[in-house]
Order: C-alpha cells, then structure tokens, then sequence
C-alpha cells in the first residue's frame, strides 16, 4: 500500500473561487494522487481548474474547522500555480494533474509536483493532533459508520486529547465531538 499523508488541499472553481477541504494525498513515484469521492466541490475545481495546493499543516482546528463549516482560513496566492496556499502552513506543494484515472466512487487525479515550499520546522510528534486527526474521519464518514465504533474509538482518542493537546487542539477536539453528538442526537442508543 502506498504512503497516505493527510493535508489540507485548496482547489479554485473557474471563477477563481477558493475550496479548502482536508484529503489524503496518495502516494504515486514522483508524483501524487488526489481522491476526492463523488460528488464534491474538490472534485468539480480539479475538472475545471486542473490545479492543487497540498498544504502540510500541524494546526488540527483547519481540519476539525473545515468539517464544521469554518473553510474560511486565510490563503495567499500560489507562486507556481493558479490556486492559494494555506498561511501557517509549515510547507505545501503546488501540483499540476497530470492526468485523471476515472471511477463512479472516487476518481484519481495524478499529480505532477511543480513546486515546493517550506516555511517553518515540523516541532515533532503530538498524540493529540494525530488523535483529532483520526476523529475528523469519523466525523466525514458517521452515514457510514457503525455508531458502536465511532463511540469506542471516541472513547480511545480523548485519553490522548486530556493527556497532551494544547489549546488549539481542545478546541479542534470540542467542535469535532459537538458535530458527532449533533449527529446522533436524534438516533436513539442501540441496547
Ligand atoms: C484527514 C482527512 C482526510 C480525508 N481524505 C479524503 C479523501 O482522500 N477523499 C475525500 O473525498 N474525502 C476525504 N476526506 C473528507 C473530506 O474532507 C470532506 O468530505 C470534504 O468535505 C470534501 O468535500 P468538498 O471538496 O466538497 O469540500 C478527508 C477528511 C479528513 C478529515
């Protein structure tokens, strides 16, 4: 299997609209896959606008914000490509699709790297950012989810958020359960 990493990729609509949305970037050689599921806006800006800005971040509230209706994180304009970078981002890669592997579930857009910027150290490892990112995914995915395992790995996750997370990642942790309790509101527990 190839090496996934998660960031933040910002896409442009023809009108030059910006989408920020969270995807995993597949490893693919040289270069880079972007699989966006059907239907989404990532996917519509890559068809018409054939452009991608992956941006590496270690701020988890951009990733639990964006799968809470906050997308508006401030960007600046790519250097190499038509698209926007993600400020704060610690470095982001402008990518060109090269070419578009179609399927009714998830097309795959393969990315050529154009350029690569860095702009601040990657400060190591945080068990709290890796378990926000872990809880951001079940969050885009609890229609699919069975709710048992979206509970019990909840209940695994926050040991990691009370024994390590900072502010920004309490933060990122608090909307992201507020989002899934919102969602079974209305379900009622299974006995
Ligand atoms: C860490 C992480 C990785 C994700 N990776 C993908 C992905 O590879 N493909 C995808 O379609 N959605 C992925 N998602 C879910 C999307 O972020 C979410 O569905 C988003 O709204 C994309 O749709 P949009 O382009 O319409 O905004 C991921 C979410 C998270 C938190």
């Amino acid at each position: 299997m190839p090496i996934i990493r998660e960031c933040i990729v910002t896409t442009q609509s023809a009108e030059g609209r910006v989408h920020i949305a969270p995807l995993g970037l597949i490893e693919a050689g040289e270069g880079w896959v972007i699989a966006p599921f059907r239907p989404s806006t990532t996917l519509d800006n890559l068809r018409s606008t054939p452009f991608a800005v992956a941006n590496f971040t270690d701020d988890v509230l951009v990733f639990a914000g964006c799968l809470t209706g906050k997308k508006d994180w401030p960007t600046r304009p790519a250097e190499h490509v038509s698209g926007a970078v993600l400020e704060g981002a610690l470095s982001h890669l402008e990518l060109a699709v090269e070419s578009v592997e179609e399927d009714e579930l998830r097309p795959r857009f393969h990315c050529r790297i154009v350029h690569e910027g860095n702009h601040a150290p990657f400060k190591g490892f945080n068990r709290a950012q890796a378990a926000v990112i872990e809880t951001a995914i079940l969050a885009s995915r609890l229609k699919m989810l069975p709710r048992e395992k979206v509970e019990t790995e909840l209940a695994y996750h926050q040991i990691a958020v009370e024994k390590t997370a900072g502010p920004r990642e309490h933060e990122a942790w608090r909307i992201l359960v507020e989002k899934i309790e919102d969602f079974y509101k209305h379900i009622p527990a299974a006995k």
